[in-house]
């Protein structure tokens, strides 16, 4: 196949773990015979140097023509001025905004090879396996903002479009896996919830009657997701309660590093982005993790290209280059050095053959 994929490397450590899923990309094109034409683009804190703009009109109708696009991380301390006129992750958010990718899918599955590194005992580790699906593009990031000295508003909104179309997603996708939905809000006390709960209680029985629905507040399910993170399968949540969540959840598997995303329009083109930051603290070192950036591109090998093995061939490849020990300083063992984000990506090449 043919595809065009636009690649948005941002900031910090956004260029360094591009680099490897690039190198990786471009090796499955040339086992598989697929034709990858890749574009760089300009996105936050780089396009704003560049340009003035954090989502310049040029990347955006690169990206509109695009069958998907990658993006490493935006944003930095160069560009945090909370007073500043344009902000990096502003651009990110116009991103997600203009390619409406309202789907955040977020697979959040423990590798025993990695029991070691997350903070939680290994038996609580055992047989997770979870899909946060999060909604992307409503919800306070994305409502009326406001800010005098003395106050500041930042209105959260949903409709039951958005509601009902992010919950359709969560429905398809959990009837091919075990079939259960944990629906996460704050109905005790949001409105927006409320009508989330009350659309859930609608939708999910009428159009997935095979399905079990369950309902959480964020707050207890913050706390389930450490006491028994095996009883989850699909997630869904609002906007921000799935931003914070998956932070959380990422040490399930031993690091943000490790953490792919993809985010779907109605069309299945997609971005895909490792769920961490642009990590100003490690950029530039040549040590973050390039895995959770490798395995977005095997979710847009999935989602975006239908390529699926080629997906389960990045995905193996991955977790046996960290099963043979290739690790990164964020999930090194102990007593033994950790590797390089070029050598880990080194290992993933090898291991593609
Ligand atoms: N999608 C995005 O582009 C995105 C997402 C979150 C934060 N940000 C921006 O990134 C900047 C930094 O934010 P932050 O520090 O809160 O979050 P962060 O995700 O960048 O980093 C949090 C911690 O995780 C570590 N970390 C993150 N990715 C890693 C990797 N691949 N390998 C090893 N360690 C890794 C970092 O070193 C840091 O200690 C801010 O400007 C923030 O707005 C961007």
């Amino acid at each position: 196949m043919k595809a065009l994929i636009t690649i948005l490397a941002g900031d910090g450590i956004g260029p360094e773990v591009m680099r490897e899923g690039v190198r990786a990309l471009k090796r499955i094109a040339r086992l598989s015979g697929h034709e990858f034409e890749l574009c760089d683009g300009l996105i936050g804190g780089a396009a704003i140097d560049a340009t003035g703009e954090a989502f310049p009109d040029d990347t955006r109708s690169l990206c509109k023509k695009s069958h998907a696009v990658l993006l490493g991380a935006v944003g930095g301390p160069k560009w945090s001025d909370p007073n500043a006129a344009v902000r990096p992750e502003q651009g990110l958010l116009d991103l997600r905004s203009a390619l409406d990718v309202y789907a955040n899918l977020r697979p959040v599955a423990t590798h025993p090879a990695l029991y070691d590194a997350s903070p939680l005992k290994p038996e609580k580790l055992r047989d997770v396996d979870i899909l946060v699906v999060r909604e992307l593009t409503g919800g306070a990031y994305f409502g009326e903002k406001e800010r005098t000295p003395d106050s500041a508003k930042d209105v959260c909104s949903y409709t039951r479009h958005e509601i009902e179309r992010i919950l359709r997603i969560a429905g398809q996708l959990a009837g091919k896996r075990r079939g259960k939905i944990t629906s996460v809000d704050k109905a005790n006390v949001m409105e927006t919830s409320r009508l989330w709960r009350n659309i859930a209680d609608e939708l999910i029985p009428a159009e997935f009657p095979d399905l079990e629905l369950e309902h959480m507040f964020i707050d207890a399910a913050t706390m389930h997701l450490l006491s028994r993170p095996a009883s989850f399968d699909v997630i869904v949540t609002e906007n921000m309660f799935g931003d914070i969540l998956t932070d959380e959840a990422s040490m399930l598997c031993g690091s943000m590093g490790m953490l792919p995303s993809a985010s779907l329009n109605q069309d299945r083109r997609g971005l895909y982005e490792p769920i961490h930051g642009s990590a100003p603290d490690i950029a530039g070192k040549n040590i973050a993790n390039p895995c959770g950036m490798v395995l977005s591109i095997a979710l847009m090998l999935r989602y975006s290209l239908g390529l699926e093995d080629e997906a389960v061939l990045l995905e193996k490849t991955v977790y046996a280059a960290v099963e043979a020990g290739h690790r990164t300083a964020d999930v090194s063992l102990p007593g033994v050095a950790p590797i390089s984000t070029q050598v880990m990506g080194d290992a993933i090449i090898a291991g593609l053959g």
